[in-house]
């Protein structure tokens, strides 16, 4: 459909809907003619273009559907253009597309008002976790899975949407699969409302909510079960064919392998972009600077190379500059995450880079620990990335492993719900009414074990009561916040503790990947440099030293002058002590926002000031699931042997599990009193039974860790630690850590730890 034949079908979608769109049509932009031509042909041209009619009416006739399309066919972009131009915008209602990652919501949002040739903001807005551009006018949202979870919860039944896309389904991500659980109630619910006459929404009259499902990969099966054999239609692609190279023996460095591979290509390979798939923001940015410094020996006259990082936390207007054309005389080299993989798609790619490598969040149910690893790719991964060179002529893709390695690969990728922790998603599920966990309808079940740990995990945090209900105040307030439940916690934990100012800074510093740019093997130099920041009680302190060092460097600046001549001045500061400004800019965001939330839920906002004693005896309040000691050999294990008889009340949490299924399904209303006799005679009697060897496990679960090199802990080794993350690469590594006074953790935990006499 040409260009000016949607612009004249605006103005009739706004006349049914009582001039809402005035505001938008007055935030017009002025393109030019020659590139609103432009993107009309290149509109034209997508694969999805020509089944608009057919798709429409599939969406009229089915209240749910599932599409497949290969990646780039245009489904992200078009289809919600789509139903605006076939007016389910009516009344005012709203088309809602879920992403997995805020990246993908945000730069296909502004493309899309782009297309529409509004402001980013008005009809076509983004919602993202920090980051909301959306206003009334709004009509086409494109935002995070996540976020909608979290909208559910001050509006169960989703009124505002008229229809709710589900992109990037196959990702299978923790809230992809809970939304999928969560929407076919509220599909459901709206039907219902609708037959009795109920109104959902403050007057506004309720309709049946259309459920579409988006897919990159061809296996619609899973989906369309789960929705009772909803209707499923496939989108014919168009890829052209792709030469595949493996390397003839494993590569121990791949990110020198894949350094050398970018220059062969860039040296002696036809034009076109290169793609390369890296597993982090870190990665990215060491590699990014290697290809800068390698550049400036080439021989004067190459061609020029424009290395172009994509991934999350990146800013933006730089997210931008990946989809931009390089400019003359340029080849431009992405540096993605697996973002780049379906979620995106970047025009003029013709060269894949892929060392077959992916993070991934991956949970041990039994220890209770989550951890970031770098695993190999599924082989449909594996096949997606090759895929993103040829979609617009033949491309190539290097593989950087041997062939025989491929075969090795699973198929496809665990679902994140198999792998995470479950605290907040069922911290969410609870606040959402679904009181049975195990009974909800998930799209796969996630592990008992799992999710009986998750919920000992919220019990602990005193989320829970003891009748498995969310506490008042604490459990609402932690579901409130859009962090991790642990996160949460110690927010709340900290206004008691009077140094909430410090926690929020903390929090800050935490969410974000690592403040300090430390090249590999140059920790001692960056150690030296950071000195002045760094506290001999740990990493936590070091990042508030660093949060409030660049805090009084701005608010000298902004003294005496511009706002853009500070920020200049702070990425000098940053460079000087090996910050990555990029990673406190975004810190400094998070900060405002959630010290927003914090003001709103009405926690005293206190500074402990220097007495950090306070602060780390908070911190133990907070982290005590994330302790650790030191043993005779200077590694770490949890602190064990202080752990309290713990399999009482994870006897109780398993048997609640077990029976709240049937309490359900018979209305009984059992006194859980009753219940609790019945776990402690049974655990305390039987010890080799379920719950005592749950119990066992947790002592047996004695995992060795070592303090990480970045750490400033790292040669003090103190006796009792904190500790936030946990990464697992050569070895089990803690990062993020705090020195603490192991009598703390019985003071400040009883719950959790007891006295060992
Ligand atoms: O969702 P799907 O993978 O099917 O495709 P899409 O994201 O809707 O992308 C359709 C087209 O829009 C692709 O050819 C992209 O190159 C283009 N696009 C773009 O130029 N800039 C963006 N920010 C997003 C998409
Ligand atoms: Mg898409």
């Amino acid at each position: 459909m040409p260009w000016g034949s949607r612009g004249n079908h605006q103005p009739n979608a706004n006349g049914n809907d009582n001039g809402k769109f005035s505001n938008a049509n007055r935030n017009r932009k002025n393109y030019s003619s020659p590139w609103k031509q432009k993107i009309a042909q290149q509109r034209k041209s997508l694969p999805i273009a020509s089944v608009e009619k057919r798709l429409i009416e599939e969406v009229r006739k089915n209240d749910i559907l599932i599409i497949v399309g290969e990646t780039g066919s245009g489904k992200t972009t078009q289809i919600p253009q789509f139903l605006f131009d076939a007016e389910f915008c009516r009344d005012g209602k709203v088309i809602g597309i879920t992403q997995p990652r805020r990246v993908a919501a945000v730069t296909v949002a502004k493309r899309v008002a782009d297309e529409c040739g509004v402001e980013l903001g008005q009809k076509v807005g983004y919602s993202v976790r920090f980051d909301d551009s959306t206003s009334n006018s709004t009509r086409i949202k494109y935002m995070t899975d996540g976020l909608l979870l979290r909208e559910a919860l001050l509006d169960p039944y989703l009124s505002k949407y008229s229809v709710i896309i589900v992109d990037e389904a196959h990702e299978r991500t923790v809230h992809t699969d809970v939304l999928l659980g969560l929407l076919k109630r509220v599909q459901v619910a709206r039907s219902n409302s609708i037959g009795d006459g109920r109104n959902l929404n403050n007057g506004n009259k309720s309709s049946p909510l259309k459920l579409i499902i988006m897919s990159a990969s061809l296996d619609a099966r899973t989906f369309s079960e789960y929705f009772g054999d909803a209707k499923a239609v496939h989108i014919q692609g168009r890829q052209f064919p792709v030469d595949l190279f493996y390397t003839r023996f494993p590569e121990t460095d791949y990110l020198d392998a894949a350094l050398i591979t970018i220059f062969q290509v860039h040296l002696g390979e036809a034009p076109g972009d290169i793609l390369v798939f890296l597993t982090g923001q870190e990665e990215i940015e060491a590699v990014e600077r290697l290809i800068n410094e390698r550049l400036t020996k080439l021989p004067e006259g190459s061609q020029k190379l424009l290395p172009v990082p994509i991934f999350a936390a990146l800013p933006s207007e730089q997210q931008m500059r990946a989809f931009a054309p390089a400019p003359s005389g340029f080849r431009k080299v992405i540096l993605a995450t697996n973002i780049a993989e379906t979620s995106i798609t970047i025009p003029g790619i013709k060269y894949v880079i892929d060392p077959g490598l992916v993070k991934a969040r991956s949970y041990d149910p039994g220890k209770g620990m989550e951890s970031l690893i770098v695993l190999p790719t599924s082989k449909s991964q594996a096949l997606q990335r090759s895929g993103r060179a040829g979609r617009e002529g033949p491309g190539k893709c290097f593989r950087l492993y041997p062939e025989n390695e491929f075969e090795k690969l699973e198929d496809s990728t665990m679902p994140e719900i198999k792998r995470c922790n479950l605290a907040n998603v069922i911290l969410q599920l609870k606040a959402l009414g679904v009181d049975d966990i195990l009974g909800f309808d998930f799209i796969e079940k996630p592990s008992r074990t799992a999710i009986v740990k998750s919920l000992e995990q919220l019990f602990l945090l005193g989320a829970l009561t003891d009748e498995c209900q969310l506490s008042d105040p604490v459990g609402w307030q932690m579901a409130r916040l859009p962090l991790d439940p642990i996160y949460s916690k110690a927010l709340i934990l900290a206004s008691e503790y009077n140094c909430l100012e410090e926690m929020l800074i903390t929090v800050a510093m935490l969410s974000v990947e690592s403040i300090f740019y430390t090249p590999r093997d140059k920790y001692e130099e960056v150690r030296t440099a950071t000195k002045c920041f760094a506290s001999p009680e740990g990493d936590h302190i070091t990042l508030i030293n660093v949060y409030r060092a660049a805090t009084d460097l701005l608010e000298k600046r902004t003294m005496d002058t511009n706002k853009a001549k500070s920020e200049k001045v702070l990425r000098k500061w940053c460079k000087e002590n090996f910050i990555n400004s990029r990673s406190l800019r975004h810190a400094r965001d998070i900060h405002r926002q959630i010290r927003g939330h914090v003001q709103q839920m009405g926690l005293k906002l206190a500074s402990c000031g220097d007495d950090m004693l306070q602060f780390r005896r908070c911190l133990v309040a907070s982290f005590f699931l994330n302790a650790a000691v030191k043993q005779p050999d200077g590694t770490y294990r949890y602190p064990t042997q202080l752990r309290n008889s713990w399999a009482g009340p994870s006897g109780l949490l398993a048997i609640y599990s077990l029976c709240s299924k049937v309490i359900h399904t018979l209305q009984i209303k059992i006194s859980f009193c009753y219940l609790f006799l019945i776990a402690f005679t049974f655990t305390s009697k039987k010890k080799n039974t379920l719950f005592a060897s749950s119990h066992n496990r947790a002592l047996a679960s004695g995992e060795v860790v070592q303090i990480h090199p970045s750490s400033v802990l790292f040669r003090k080794k103190p006796e009792c630690i904190i500790f936030n993350e946990l990464i697992q690469t050569s070895n089990k590594f803690v990062r993020n850590l705090t020195r603490v006074d192991n009598l703390w953790l019985t003071e400040l935990a009883p719950q959790f730890y007891a006295m060992q006499n």
